[in-house]
């Protein structure tokens, strides 16, 4: 077996960005549908037209990169997804609803936020510099991202889903 190195974590990371990002693509308007809060309704909607823009970097990234874009399946997302999916079967109709679709849109931010701050730093090693500020302009997205989430949760989502006092 060939020596593997950094190179080729960094084109693997980056196909399984790219499968996750496409599976978020696909996934963010069934929870615009699901959600309640015409705020948390927004917000998924607005991360959708993001996330569209993200792929376009993402696609820039394998250029510079000098391969293909391809996606390789992430079990990781798409089990984060499962659960999503989960919550809005098991959670149809009920106040917490809402709470648990947020939930689940933070620990795929989370999970973005983690690949992407990788992603930029081994970028920066390699010497890909045009990759590196277009990396950033995500990872700063899917924190601002992340940070609106909670602040919707505190606001409104959290308090809609308490159980209210016979
Ligand atoms: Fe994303
Ligand atoms: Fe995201």
């Amino acid at each position: 077996m060939a020596e593997k190195a950094l190179e080729d974590l960094f084109y693997d990371m980056l196909k399984d960005v790219y499968y996750a990002e496409r599976k978020i693509l696909k996934t963010l308007p069934k929870m615009a549908k699901g959600a309640q809060s015409p705020k948390l309704k927004a917000a998924f909607e607005k991360h959708h037209e993001e996330t569209e823009g993200q792929l376009e970097r993402l696609r820039q990234v394998f250029e510079i990169f000098g391969k293909r874009a391809v996606g390789k399946t992430c079990p990781a997302i798409d089990g984060i997804i499962e659960e999503g999916e989960e919550i809005l079967e098991e959670f149809k109709g009920s106040a917490a609803l809402d709470a648990g679709l947020l939930a689940t849109a933070q620990a795929v931010e989370h999970y973005e936020i983690a690949r992407y701050g990788t992603l930029k730093t081994w970028a920066a090693l390699l010497g890909l510099q045009e990759a590196v500020v277009l990396l950033d302009e995500t990872l700063q997205q899917e924190g601002k991202t992340d940070q609106d989430l909670s602040k919707l949760a505190e606001a409104s989502v959290n308090a809609s889903a308490i159980k209210k006092a016979a």
